[in-house]
């Protein structure tokens, strides 16, 4: 995907993270609201660290990606914070964190297997009796087509966008967002970039059932956003069981 490549250069013109603020207010309560002595968070698909550089005032963070162009920015927009280079279907720390945190990369995930991959990745490195905060684009049931777009101008240069989130087949687990780029450069010459990302798309029973599968106990939660014209923000919370 060139967006986090070659792109990825061009990312906070495309979400400047001052957009995660309230978000990321979010995310803090449900962690706090599980364990009020969470500390510790470990990211998987931390992008260029957007929530984390909000998420980072109240805890220890160590954010994984990857791309290494995306935990480059993610180091200069966060850098007290660990960054370790992981797919986050194989990572593997010797560690473990009050919570892990997925946001939307978790929606890279194509088929069943591959989301269970990444939740055994969230379990090992959940502490027993920590939580797994995961941030799914859409469930089946909630999916919605639709097209949005943004960008803006910063240092000289700027960037506008359209993403195109396409009706996926009926009964299919993947659905494509084209996205349309057009950069202004320093020197003012505008170029246009396209690509197309799949992601995948599960049933909530689908989500609980992959949780359940890796040893974690979830439940869906709608907790209200209003903000960009979305009502509220579709999560997953989950428990590693403690012995
Ligand atoms: C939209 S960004 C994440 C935004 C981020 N959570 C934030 O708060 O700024 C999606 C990221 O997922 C990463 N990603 C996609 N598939 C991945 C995988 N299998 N393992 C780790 N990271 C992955 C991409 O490299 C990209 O940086």
């Amino acid at each position: 995907m060139e967006l986090y490549n070659s792109l990825a250069p061009w990312m906070p013109l495309l979400t400047p993270a001052e957009n995660y603020r309230l978000e990321a207010s979010i995310y803090r309560r449900l962690f706090l609201s599980h364990n009020p002595r969470t500390r510790t968070v470990l990211e998987l698909g931390c992008g260029a660290g957007n929530n984390a550089s909000h998420l980072k005032q109240r805890f220890t963070m160590t954010l994984t990606d990857r791309s290494p162009q995306m935990l480059r920015l993610s180091r200069s927009q966060n850098p007290e914070c660990t960054h370790v280079q992981g797919d986050m279907r194989t990572l593997r720390l010797k560690q473990r964190f009050d919570a892990v945190f997925i946001h939307d990369a978790i929606a890279y995930m194509q088929t069943v297997d591959e989301l269970k991959e990444a939740l055994a990745t969230a379990y090992v490195h959940c502490e027993p009796g920590g939580q797994v905060l995961i941030q799914p684009d859409y469930f089946t049931e909630t999916f919605k087509a639709g097209t949005s777009h943004g960008g803006i101008d910063r240092d000289g240069r700027g960037m506008r966008y359209l993403m195109w989130v396409e009706e996926p087949q009926p009964d299919s687990h993947f659905y494509n967002t084209h996205f349309a780029f057009l950069l202004r450069h320093e020197d003012g010459s505008v170029t246009a970039e396209q690509e197309t990302h799949t992601m995948g798309l599960f049933s909530e029973a689908q989500w609980l059932e992959s949780l359940a599968a890796v040893g974690l106990t979830g439940e869906i939660l709608q907790e209200p956003y209003a903000d960009q014209g979305i009502p509220y923000l579709q999560l997953i919370s989950a428990r590693r069981p403690a012995p």
